[in-house]
């Protein structure tokens, strides 16, 4: 990848000296879904998949964009000046966000880039090839115009120019399991504080499999950010009974206690969802810990039956995923993973059953769905890194 991004740059570009090359990694999220924008846990780690960049500085204030996932679009010139979404800009608006968001904390870029991006994270699968182009960037102005910022700074940012420059009101897991990624390790993230441990991936002779349903379905964005304002919403009427300041606050006995105050039903079963799974997240860590793979498996299973049921962010093709891995002999648990509706599944897989996995799950998925699913037995990498 990293020959590949310098050739094009050399092709587009005249030569690339001065150059340097980037690479920000995609996530996957174990357990703690839509529970970072309610104050709870997640559980991600980041791939050995990603993005990739070639920069270098210009003496004018152009912005030259080009990306090898997207070469029909050639090569897309902005300027400082134009720090506003559009578009036209597709893609570019996620880095274009994010020069946007360090300008407004005082980190004004001097002069232009010409850029060359590359990425091996499947387009729309929901393992965050937004998050990880947000960080990219981000760690490669920290490292061309020397801004001072940690990798937590660079999490925040990305977040901050993905709701405010590009409209999804994501919370912060992705760009924080980018940018804080830790090989072989999961990230225990509380969102209420950002404090955070890593915990060792003892996955005892198993594997993770990340199924990908090559569906997306649209409005994606826009469901999503219903979600958020309908917890917003129950947490709303629940303050008017009890002091809490995220769903992510509450057990389960004291949701139980106070639900009646949530006044639509819809509106309790996302809030049931976002505090079960804040609580079924801080359990599977525990289990992991304790070397219990089982019970964490478990939990994986019940965090796919609330998700689908209680938060309706499934669908049909996930839920065909889901169900016949479930029927597999060897599967520890299994389960939607990211935003939803439509992107990938997340399985844990004893060794001696992933060839099984495969081959039965892609055929039921073909059978049930005549679609065609991708697996990938993933790894777990570092953060970003100046290649
Ligand atoms: C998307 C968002 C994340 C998170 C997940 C759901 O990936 O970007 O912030 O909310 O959905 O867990």
């Amino acid at each position: 990848m990293k020959t590949a991004v310098l050739e094009k740059f050399k092709e587009l570009f005249g030569d690339t000296d001065g150059v340097s090359v980037y690479f920000a990694p995609g996530r996957v999220n174990l357990i703690g879904e839509h529970t970072d924008y309610n104050g709870g846990h997640v559980f991600p780690c980041a791939l050995t998949i990603g993005t990739y960049a070639a920069a270098r500085k210009r003496t004018d204030r152009k912005l030259h964009f080009y990306s090898m996932n997207f070469e029909k679009l050639g090569i897309i010139e902005s300027s400082l000046e134009d720090l506003t979404p559009s578009a036209e800009a597709g893609w570019t608006n996620y880095p274009k966000g994010v020069i946007w968001a360090f300008a407004g904390r005082g980190m004004a870029m001097d002069c232009g880039l010409d850029i060359v991006i590359s990425g091996n994270i499947p387009n729309g699968s929901g393992l965050s090839s937004s998050a990880s182009l947000e960080v990219l960037t981000g760690y490669l102005l920290r490292d061309q115009y020397g801004f001072d910022v940690t990798n937590i700074d660079l999490a925040q940012i990305g977040q901050y120019s993905e709701n405010h420059f590009n409209g999804m009101n994501c919370g912060i897991m992705d760009q924080f399991a980018s940018a804080m990624g830790r090989k072989d390790h999961a990230i225990f993230l509380d969102t209420a504080d950002l404090s955070y441990e890593y915990a060792p991936l003892k996955l005892q002779g198993a594997k993770i499999i990340v199924t990908n349903s090559n569906v997306k379905h649209s409005l994606v964005n826009s469901a999503y950010n219903e979600r958020r304002s309908e917890c917003e919403k129950a947490l709303e009427e629940l303050r008017t009974v009890i002091d809490i300041h995220g769903l992510g606050d509450m057990s389960e006995e004291q949701f139980e206690a106070h639900k009646s105050a949530i006044r639509s039903e819809i509106r309790q079963k996302r809030a049931k969802h976002a505090v079960y799974e804040n609580r079924r997240t801080i359990r599977a860590v525990e289990a992991l810990k304790a070397d219990n793979i089982g019970l964490f498996g478990e939990l994986m299973n019940a965090s796919h039956v609330s998700l689908r049921d209680d938060y309706e962010v499934s669908c049909d093709e996930i839920d065909i995923l889901v169900e016949e891995a479930w029927k597999i002999d060897g599967v520890i648990g299994s389960r939607i993973t990211g935003g939803g509706f439509g992107g990938c599944t997340v399985s844990i897989v004893s060794d001696g059953a992933v060839d099984r996995f495969r081959t039965e799950v892609g055929a039921a998925y073909r059978r049930r769905t005549g679609k065609t699913a991708d697996f990938y037995v993933v790894e777990i990498g570092d953060g970003p890194a100046k290649l």
